[in-house]
């Protein structure tokens, strides 16, 4: 294989051989290709894309760089959910032990910040102790005994994804429906998944903000799904804000914990309890999605998701304290008030400025060898629509240093927009995609 003559190939537009793209990625994961020719294919790919033969070949070989997890023995349906990714997104968090205490094993493979999106795997990591990296035995084990796991890619379990990912992230090639697609479903078949479900993100602060490219990414794992016998549901929810207050790695996860004490935003539960609901259906808990939503408030109410977060918690050695105690999370050091400057309503709060803002903050990566400061970010309290005065707080900046917390209102001037107008934000969850077909729900 000469891997300059791949790169060419693709980026003058041909397609490569399946044989071919699987020798590349199993000699990259191995280590065999250096980081920078695999980024001049990837942005080979972002201009030219994957045709389907290709992106099959990818995500096939992706998954056979590792190992997968054996849960045969497992008498339970086993059923994870996956966002493509957004600003404030912390459902997996709240979801993966609010359906774990309801009878479905919930092996849940997420990854770190990506773009200007938040990861699920720096969210938890912001829990002194807790380790994702659990070898494909633990993790087995784990999901016997607890009933799930929350885990990252590691040099055993899709070692290929775990590469790739960061690259991507690095290198502004991110937003490509076949890149996406099999970084996604690589993982998801690696867990031995008898069902999936889906977020897919709708909007400008998602990494594909046309409806029509989301419809083309939820049909193209729907199908990957099928290849390997794991049905699939996709919901599309709304990222043309962020989702609940909470943007950066400590803070959600300290939101997390308010919504499973019967708290927090509105909207981050609604989009939950959505997912939770196929998540419960899928797994043949309950027949509708009414019974399902019960179920779980019913979970929430009595503390049973809590008390299985903590166990989660203790399993990957994490401080279970942090849930009784939030202020044992990562704590930032400055913090100041973001006012509005006028008079009016809210028009838009623009995740991707957000997200952004984060990373400026140092909560997320500029290239792959950054260390992720857990405790800074926002709580954004302001949505579109809402009427404000000014003077009122809409945000408060977490910074480690006065000059950042100047940076950190900065980027809120250009994501909170504050007019006359009324906006008409996405509704939450509007779309449901199965491989029956595209329903609209609102
Ligand atoms: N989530 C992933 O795991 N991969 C992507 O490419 C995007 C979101």
């Amino acid at each position: 294989m000469i891997v300059p003559r791949l790169i060419e190939r693709k980026r003058d537009g041909q397609a490569l051989d399946p044989g071919e793209l699987r020798e590349l990625v199993l000699a990259y994961a191995e280590g065999q290709v250096p980081d920078y020719q695999m980024a001049a294919l990837l942005m080979a790919v972002y201009f030219r894309g994957l045709d389907r033969t290709e992106m099959n070949a990818l995500t096939s070989a992706m998954l056979d760089s590792g190992r997968r997890l054996d849960l045969s023995r497992i008498a339970l349906p086993r059923i994870d959910k996956h966002s493509t990714g957004g600003v404030g997104d912390k459902v997996s968090i709240v979801l993966a032990p609010l359906i774990a205490c309801l009878g479905v094993a919930v092996p849940m493979m997420s990854g770190r910040g990506l773009g200007h999106t938040g990861g699920t795997v720096d969210k938890l990591e912001s829990i002194p102790g807790f380790r994702t990296a659990l070898s494909l035995d633990e993790a087995e084990r784990q999901i016997r005994k607890v009933g799930c796991a929350m885990l990252s890619q590691t040099n055993e379990i899709v070692p290929a994804d775990r590469k790739l990912y960061a690259l991507r992230d690095a290198t502004a090639t991110v937003e490509v429906i076949p890149l996406i697609a099999s970084s996604i479903m690589s993982k998801k078949i690696a867990e031995s998944l008898t069902g999936l479900v889906l977020d897919i993100k709708r909007g400008s602060g998602a990494f594909l903000p046309e409806l029509e490219d989301e419809l083309a990414l939820a049909a193209a794992m729907i199908d990957l799904g099928a290849q390997h016998e794991c049905p699939v549901v996709a919901l599309l929810t709304a990222m043309d804000r962020p989702l609940g207050w909470a943007c950066g790695n400590a803070l959600e996860i300290a939101e997390c914990v308010e919504i499973l004490t019967g708290g927090g935003p509105a909207d981050l539960l609604e989009v939950t309890l959505a997912l939770g609901a196929e998540m419960l259906q899928l797994g043949a808990v309950c027949s509708t999605a009414a019974a399902a939503r019960q179920m779980m408030s019913a979970a929430i109410a009595s503390g049973r998701a809590m008390r299985k977060l903590e166990e989660i918690i203790v399993a990957q050695g994490g401080d279970k304290r942090v849930l009784s105690d939030p202020s044992r999370l990562p704590q930032a050091s400055h913090r100041a008030t973001f006012a509005a400057a006028r008079d009016g309503i809210v028009q838009a709060v623009e995740p991707r400025a957000v997200g952004y803002g984060v990373i400026e903050l140092g909560g997320g990566r500029r290239n792959m060898e950054d260390k992720v400061d857990p405790s800074v970010g926002y709580i954004v309290t302001a949505k579109p629509g809402d009427r404000v005065v000014r003077g009122q707080p809409l945000a408060t900046i977490y910074a480690r240093s006065a000059g950042d917390l100047g940076n950190g209102a900065r980027a809120l001037e250009q994501a909170i927009v504050i007019g006359d107008g009324s906006p008409e934000p996405l509704p939450l969850v509007s779309h449901r995609v199965t491989a029956h077909g595209v329903e609209v729900i609102a």
